[in-house]
């Protein structure tokens, strides 16, 4: 009996090995004598947790490296700093909610939901005040968008800086917000003719303030109040926050309390000595708020290196544009002399985050990986040269330039310019 199962195994093999193992992998050949088959493990020998062992679930301890990490000495204080997202740990296009960046000026507000008021006041025919109820007794809509800092990839802009995605073009998420149109909201208090600009209030003690046209505010803004299925996290504004889809990330006020609704814009600290971009001549371009398309290869890159050597190989990353979806992503292995097709898979949705693939066959050889994205205004994303041609040297903020990885002939890959 066991001769014969162990005979049909090694028969199944070779088939799999004739059918597959050209293709990819080559260790099917040494599965008779791996203990990692021939031998039980105590997972299969004895009984596991029961169901309630964790009644919020957590990831695998084996997948404990998979979490937001910070650069010390980027910030003075914890309390106004960034936690990046691993980008190069995962997949697909949500980023699961303990895995956003998260981006605070004044550390996290605690905020109790039975304590929570929206008030909206200003130029409106009727001030009202809500709570977290109220809210959810408005048509709501689900919506998956990406937030992007504008300072993400900022410290790149002189030149490569920091080994690792995460770190590079970490300041992104993109999730599936649950929430109320702006649009009802504003309805219900009833816009004055006057009504131009509105300005969005924090409750954190940073009290973060930004000015939005009433164009936008009336588009496609959410009052959201649930990310990925479930209440915001308080990292990310809990209980209410505003989304502000395609739109640089400081403008997505958190712990959301007060909208003021005004005739012209507030240039207050965020929209004034932060988040402009300083030109080469000295003079501060105002208000850029569309996050342009931006790609980057999350695998390999630092912190992902190729391991299994030559052979079959799949690059992988994520593509975004804040004026619409992606239509194209294209790779190079040389630096930019050649460009390739790549495959976006998975949904292709408005102002959210885009998956694509490269499979290929790897020599060996050093790679100068690059990717590009093309969106679906036909933009194509810049190289940094391009980007400097424009704004300068001094910038900091929307830098979408194309990302380099150098991969070496070991796998290992490092953070590198050429454009
Ligand atoms: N809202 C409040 N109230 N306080 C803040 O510090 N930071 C802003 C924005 N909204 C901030 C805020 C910035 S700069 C960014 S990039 C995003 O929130 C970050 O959102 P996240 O923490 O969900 O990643
Ligand atoms: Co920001």
């Amino acid at each position: 009996m066991a001769e014969q199962g162990n005979s049909s195994r090694r028969r199944f093999l070779k088939a799999g090995l004739a059918a597959g193992g050209a293709l990819v992998a080559s260790g099917a050949v040494r599965a008779a004598d791996d203990p990692a088959i021939t031998e039980l493990p105590s997972w299969t020998t004895s009984l596991g947790d029961g169901v309630d062992a964790r009644p919020y679930g957590v990831p695998s301890e084996f997948e404990a490296h998979v979490r937001r990490r910070h650069v010390p000495w980027l910030t003075a204080d914890a309390t106004s700093s960034v936690n990046f997202t691993p980008l190069h740990d995962l997949d697909g296009i949500i980023t699961p909610n303990g895995l956003c960046f998260e981006r605070h000026h004044g550390g996290i507000a605690e905020v109790d939901p039975a304590q929570y008021r929206l008030m909206i006041n200003g130029l409106v025919e009727k001030p009202l005040v809500f709570t977290l109820q109220d809210l959810k007794r408005f048509p709501r809509t689900n919506k998956v968008h990406f937030l992007e800092c504008a300072a993400n990839g900022g410290m790149e802009w002189r030149g490569a800086q920091l080994n690792g995605c995460q770190f590079t073009h970490g300041m992104i998420h993109n999730v599936m917000y649950t929430g109320v149109p702006l649009r009802r909201i504003l309805d219900e208090a009833g816009l004055k003719t006057n009504a131009k600009w509105i300005l969005p209030e924090g409750a954190d003690s940073a009290a973060m303030t930004r000015s939005i046209p009433i164009e936008k505010a009336l588009d496609d803004c959410l009052v959201a109040f649930a990310m990925n299925g479930e209440a915001l996290r308080p990292e990310q504004g809990y209980p209410v926050r505003l989304v502000v889809p395609g739109w640089e990330g400081n403008m997505w006020v958190k712990w959301l309390r007060r909208i003021e609704v005004g005739d012209e814009p507030w240039h207050h600290r965020e929209e004034t000595s932060k988040y402009t971009d300083l030109l080469e001549d000295g003079r501060a371009r105002r208000f850029t708020w569309v996050m342009d398309a931006k790609s980057v290869i999350t695998n390999p890159s630092p912190q992902a290196p190729i391991r299994h050597g030559k052979g079959h190989t799949v690059i992988t990353g994520v593509a975004w544009s804040g004026r619409g979806t992606i239509k194209q992503v294209h790779v190079t292995l040389d630096g930019g002399r050649n460009w390739r097709q790549a495959r976006i898979d998975g949904p292709s949705l408005d102002k959210s985050m885009h998956r694509f693939y490269f499979e290929f066959d790897w020599d060996g050889r050093p790679l100068l990986l690059q990717s590009r994205a093309v969106d679906s205004t036909g933009y194509v994303q810049p190289t940094k040269n391009e980007l400097r041609a424009v704004r300068g040297e001094n910038s900091i903020y929307h830098n979408n330039g194309i990302q380099t990885w150098h991969v070496r002939e070991t796998g290992e890959a490092e953070n590198v310019e050429v454009s």
